[in-house]
């Protein structure tokens, strides 16, 4: 059992292969964070928190006669509000008396076999693996609030995750004001945060920061997760690397409104407290009601490629779901950076005839199929073709494409609406948009108000419509600005505070019905490239489109900072045309592919003008990629150089689990003459098995790991190389 109570020290603990943490239900039924860390076999982890009286930092009334019992400076696993804790908080509501004060104190706990699962919102499965549920109900008697907190914890993967639910006991409507899925202390130590902020075709670039006194926060009130912060990070260790020193992930599972606020306060503690975004939020809750908030997914590990591969496991196993599940995805061509807005069906099939005879497996019919779409300013929300690009509708482009050998996948992008669209002009209150203003305008769209169910049996029944009538594989889901002029025209006004929640409760439910529909659909998410890249929507749809910068060189970067919390199979990466749409950057064929195989790989140019060489070059690229496929997917994933070394190359390595294969990929990006050497030091390998290195000589895993591996010098223009080394013995 992975987690167990001594009733002697009245200490709840939680162990993973790895990892213990353990809380106390202190002697005024506080419940105080003692350790999450590596597991050291010491059960009893209250020794270090030594009497210190805390001048300045009040005392609970119950132990006013003890100077050194402060919640000012006491570790904890959720936090009271306005009683003398004066950092940053879990929770905050006010009662209908206008007060806000609030201390929750333990009342039970109760452990159970199996995963909890959060009501309408994504949260990590148990796949009948090893999971259970510690489950403590914590009390403010004054306002009859109490809070369960769920820690769901994941034994072989070092994984636990967290969620709290508020409930109202009492018989006055509460208002949530801020409700944060987890707090988590780091009460000793010196820590360094890696974030990974970005903007539109910059996504998840890391930044390392080591924490000052004071408050940092990472957070989006866009309505989606955000290219801007990542609803992801690590505390590390000052000194923490890929190899080694203590790292915490913390990433939440919600693809909305998000906070992250990490204190290092007087005494050199840190807190981190995560969940929804309070900024834009608040709740009516109800008498007999209760909140869920969303999950956060905790783990520890030595080294941040560790960390990484616990992330990577999880989301693998027991988040991402369905038929594409940890199996082939189709090798795709989209149509997007090659014809834009302007094509007609001969020329997509053109395209398509094409990349079956390349070898690619899916052809993509991106943006502008549908009526009045020959640009971004009409015909969102009107969800049939445009029989002037498409005659015949998408069934006869279908089926040409379909008897090319091709399966088809097609672009929507659900929550929006134009302005110019017959859907807009029916339910023009179906738009988010605040009485008495013009709204924002974003890319010349607005955005559907996912809180309404009308909205969403629309949205279910048209998608369903297309799925049912044509023979689609794959849709790519896009979103493509962010949520302003929040307001439901359906919603009263004294719940409107909860309409960003409730678009993104709205949002799953239709997911959910819709992959529930069409199981046989692989969905791939989209927002603006990797705007809402976010294990919430992985839950969905089981890869993302990482970037609409195709760039390989911005690339490497985009997929580098990615890669610290989710794995390859969730990042779709395409070969697009060079010049390069984004940067006008040239780089060679083959650098591309290098860069885009790292993901769930595929091509966005048109393919009918390339020369015959660059068509063999295709072809040899989709055989090769077929044959490194499952060590892709199945294997692990490691970074081989860090940011630094970015400025003159980057490399990564892919590892089969059973260390027999292992492929190593080099872009070099700033090629000099009688330069260093590129040299790295290999991971993963079996020390004690012998490898044959590129089929050019043959070296054990200990030295290809110790003494590590040169590069033969790449010139040119952006070079890139993939090595194959397979154990001989
Ligand atoms: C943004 C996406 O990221 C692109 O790939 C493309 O689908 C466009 N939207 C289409 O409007």
């Amino acid at each position: 059992m992975s987690i167990h109570y001594d009733e002697k020290t009245r200490q709840l603990i939680l162990e993973t292969r790895n990892t213990c943490y353990q809380m106390r239900i202190d002697e005024t039924r506080y419940l105080k964070h003692l350790y999450y860390g590596p597991k050291l076999g010491q059960t009893d982890m209250t020794y270090p928190f030594r009497i210190y009286d805390r001048g300045f930092s009040g005392n609970p009334y119950d132990m006013q006669d003890n100077r050194a019992y402060s919640l000012d400076s006491m570790p904890q696993e959720y936090t009271s509000y306005g009683v003398g804790d004066f950092r940053i908080n879990t929770i905050t509501a006010s009662y209908s008396d206008g007060s806000r004060c609030a201390e929750y104190r333990y009342v039970s706990h109760e452990i159970t076999e199996g995963k909890y699962r959060i009501p309408g919102l994504p949260s990590v499965y148990d796949n009948g693996d090893n999971v259970h549920t510690l489950t403590v109900t914590l009390a403010d008697t004054a306002s009859n609030i109490s809070v369960r907190l769920y820690y769901g914890v994941f034994e072989d993967l070092d994984i636990i995750t967290r969620t709290a639910e508020i409930i109202n006991g009492g018989d006055e409507t509460v208002w949530l004001r801020k409700a944060a899925s987890v707090c988590l202390e780091l009460p000793f130590g010196k820590w360094d945060m890696i974030h990974f902020h970005g903007r539109h075709c910059m996504e998840r670039q890391p930044e390392r920061v080591p924490l000052f006194h004071g408050i940092h926060t990472i957070s989006s009130g866009r309505g989606m997760s955000s290219h801007q912060h990542n609803p992801f990070i690590v505390l590390c260790d000052r000194k923490a690397t890929e190899d080694s020193g203590s790292c915490y992930g913390m990433m939440m599972m919600y693809s909305g409104n998000h906070k992250t606020e990490v204190e290092l306060d007087q005494f050199d503690g840190v807190r981190a407290v995560m969940g929804l975004n309070d900024e834009r939020f608040r709740w009516e809750l109800m008498p007999g009601t209760s909140f869920h908030t969303p999950e956060v997914i905790l783990t520890y590990a030595e080294g941040l490629t560790r960390m990484s591969h616990n992330y990577h496991r999880v989301i693998n196993n027991n988040v991402v779901r369905g038929e594409y599940k940890l199996s082939h995805r189709p090798i795709l061509v989209n149509n997007w950076e090659a014809t834009y807005f302007d094509f007609n069906e001969e020329k997509l099939v053109e395209i398509a005839a094409k990349a079956a005879e390349l070898g690619m497996e899916l052809f993509v019919l991106d943006d502008g199929w549908f009526r009045n779409r020959n640009d971004d300013k009409a015909g969102l929300g009107d969800w049939t073709p445009d029989t002037q690009k498409l005659p015949d509708g998408l069934g006869r482009l279908i089926r040409k494409i379909n008897a090319l050998g091709l399966k088809f996948g097609l672009w929507i992008e659900p929550e929006m609406v134009s302005e110019n669209s017959d859907l807009y002009r029916r339910h023009p209150d179906w738009a988010l948009t605040a009485p008495g203003r013009a709204p924002m305008m974003a890319r010349n769209q607005l955005v559907l108000d996912m809180s309404r169910k009308d909205v969403r049996d629309y949205l279910f029944d048209a998608i369903s419509e297309i799925l049912k009538n044509n023979n689609i594989d794959y849709i790519k889901w896009d979103f493509n600005r962010p949520l302003s002029d929040v307001y439901s025209n359906s919603t009263p006004a004294e719940k409107q505070g909860e309409v960003p929640h409730r678009y993104y409760l709205g949002f799953y439910e239709l997911y959910e019905r819709l992959t529930d529909a069409f199981p046989h659909v692989l969905f791939e998410g989209c927002a603006g490239g990797g705007g809402r890249f976010d294990a919430g929507v992985l839950y969905y749809s089981p890869q993302i489109w990482c970037s609409d910068n195709t760039d390989p060189i911005s690339r490497l970067r985009i997929q580098y900072g990615t890669s610290f919390g989710y794995p390859q199979t969730t990042v779709a990466a395409h070969v697009s045309a060079s010049p390069n749409h984004q940067t006008g950057r040239r780089t060679p064929l083959s650098t591309r592919a290098v860069t885009a195989m790292t993901g769930a790989f595929g091509y966005e140019l048109d393919l009918t003008k390339l020369s015959e060489e660059e068509c063999d070059e295709i072809k040899a690229q989709i055989k090769r990629y077929k044959e490194v496929e499952d060590v892709i997917r199945d294997g692990d994933f490691y970074r081989l150089s860090d940011l630094e070394d970015s400025s003159r190359f980057v490399c990564w390595e892919h590892v089969s689990r059973d260390k027999s294969r292992c492929m190593v990929s080099i872009v070099v990006t700033d090629p000099l003459a009688n330069a260093a050497t590129v040299h790295v030091k290999l991971k993963g390998l079996d020390p004690e098995a012998l490898y044959s290195v590129g089929g050019e000589f043959e070296c054990l895993g200990s030295a290809l790991m110790e003494n590590g591996y040169t590069f033969m010098q790449l010139l040119g223009d952006y070079p890139a190389l993939q090595l194959d080394i397979c154990r001989v013995k």
